[in-house]
């Protein structure tokens, strides 16, 4: 701890007092957390683990599939359910500088992934007559930058007394040795907490009661960068709520082993995330009987939580995952950041599956429900992401209106003119009216 101290007290009063108040925001028993992980082996997964039971996607159209889809729209029309999106990462990977959600994603009309979440809430409104509530979970380095795009835009017309943001913390990166590091003399190096901060996040923000006040009980959950995530699917809600699923999570069939999903398997007869990162070797390559993997339920981050137990879980003591990372912190005695080795240590919200008592796994369509936009090119890059959304409002309108759409170039649907197909066959004379509904770009 005198290490720790030393750069601020070469720097005068100001600055130890700063690192002072910085130190008593520590979580001391998270910190004793994370020494242990510093310190266990690399998990290498106990247990037994198995493929999890699956139910049909949302497009399956049997009976039962009909009476969910009754049940959580009845759910949404009582005003049970608010919506959270996180959003808290950095998009480092896209090379994009602002917050990610606000990426102009929109082919042609530069919709960014915040407006297209936010069409599905306003439409969702529309056909539910519910005041959905929308909260977003931002990070310490974008929190404001958040607001800013969100209130510049007029919260896209959602209205700002039902658009929520609520911030995740941070917690103290390490050395290996399990030390504090300093970013300055006079603060801590940290880092945000992971998105399993949403858990400790939602139960310190002033939105809980007042959802609580509202009747909601239910909460759908989905993260920013996926533009086709379903929002609050009301099958998916329906199939929740029958089960009496405390969590439950969407799935999509991963075919190829070295896609970055993380993959939902039973482990120990427990629903579990295993993170694509935390894999060991050879495991996502195992082959089934009928040739594609042993386990393809790949997580694409979708659930839906009971309010309660959502809550529950800021207290849960989630798995902490460890990153090894270069960080620029000041070493004891240096008075300038220089490049050392660093522990940067987060939990994951779908961690909390495996503690709910009974936990649904839905599997979905991938070309339905799953495009994220993650990488400048390549695999889940904008230009896939663009062509998984002209794929699937080509395949809506042909399903609506016969093949219509002139072929080639990129198809856009503005944000909030349908939910899903049924909705878009439901309104599809509308939908012609006006020609920026619906526009097609030559690439
Ligand atoms: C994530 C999942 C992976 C899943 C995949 C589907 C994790 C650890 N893994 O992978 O299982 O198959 O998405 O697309 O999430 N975020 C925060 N705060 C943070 C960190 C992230 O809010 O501290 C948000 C991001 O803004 C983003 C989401 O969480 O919306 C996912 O983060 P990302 O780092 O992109 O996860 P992936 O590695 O792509």
């Amino acid at each position: 701890m005198e290490e720790v101290l030393r750069p601020a007290q070469a720097c005068g009063e100001e600055s130890l007092r700063r690192l002072t108040l910085d130190l008593e925001q520590v979580d001391w028993n998270m910190l004793d957390r994370q020494i242990a992980a510093l310190r266990e082996p690399t998990e290498t997964l106990p247990g037994t683990i198995a493929p999890p039971i699956l139910f049909p996607a949302s497009t399956d159209e049997t009976q039962n599939q009909q009476e969910a889809r009754e049940a959580g729209f009845a759910a949404l029309q009582a005003g049970r359910v608010a919506i959270a999106t996180v959003a808290g990462g950095q998009a480092s990977r896209l090379g994009f500088e602002g917050p990610k959600g606000a990426f102009p994603l929109g082919a042609i009309s530069g919709a960014s992934l915040f407006q297209m979440l936010a069409g599905q809430i306003q439409r969702l409104r529309v056909l539910t007559k519910a005041n959905l509530q929308w909260i977003i979970q931002t990070g310490p380095g974008n929190h404001i930058a958040t607001a800013q795009f969100l209130q510049a835009r007029n919260w896209f017309g959602l209205g700002a007394s039902s658009v929520h943001l609520v911030c995740q913390g941070t917690l103290p990166a390490l050395s290996p040795t399990g030390q504090f590091l300093l970013s300055t003399p006079r603060s801590l190096f940290r880092n945000p907490d992971g998105h399993g901060g949403f858990y400790q996040a939602l139960k310190d923000s002033i939105v809980l009661p007042q959802l609580r006040d509202q009747g909601v009980d239910l909460l759908y959950y989905c993260q920013v960068d996926n533009p086709l995530a379903r929002v609050a699917d009301p099958i998916f809600l329906g199939h929740h709520l029958r089960q009496k699923a405390q969590m439950s999570v969407k799935v999509i069939e991963k075919k190829d082993p070295a896609e970055k999903v993380g993959l939902i398997v039973q482990r120990d007869e427990k629903v579990t995330c295993l993170e694509y990162s935390d894999l060991p070797e050879g495991f996502a390559e195992q082959r089934a009987k009928d040739g594609g993997l042993r386990f393809r339920a790949g997580n694409i981050a979708i659930h839906f939580f009971d309010l309660a137990f959502a809550e529950e879980m800021a207290e849960a003591a989630l798995p902490l995952h460890l990153a090894h990372k270069e960080v620029h912190a000041l070493h004891a005695g240096s008075a300038e950041a220089v490049p050392c080795q660093g522990i940067k240590f987060e939990t994951f919200v779908f961690d909390a599956l495996s503690l709910a008592d009974v936990a649904l796994v839905q599997n979905c369509e991938r070309e339905e429900e799953f495009a994220p936009v993650k990488n400048r090119t390549g695999a889940d890059s904008i230009q896939s992401s663009r062509e998984a959304l002209d794929f699937r409002v080509r395949k809506w309108m042909a399903q609506a209106d016969g093949p219509t759409l002139s072929s080639g170039g990129l198809a856009e649907m503005a944000p909030n003119v349908c939910y899903d197909q049924q909705d878009l066959a439901a309104r599809i004379q509308d939908v012609r009216l006006n020609t920026k509904n619906l526009q097609v770009i030559q690439r």
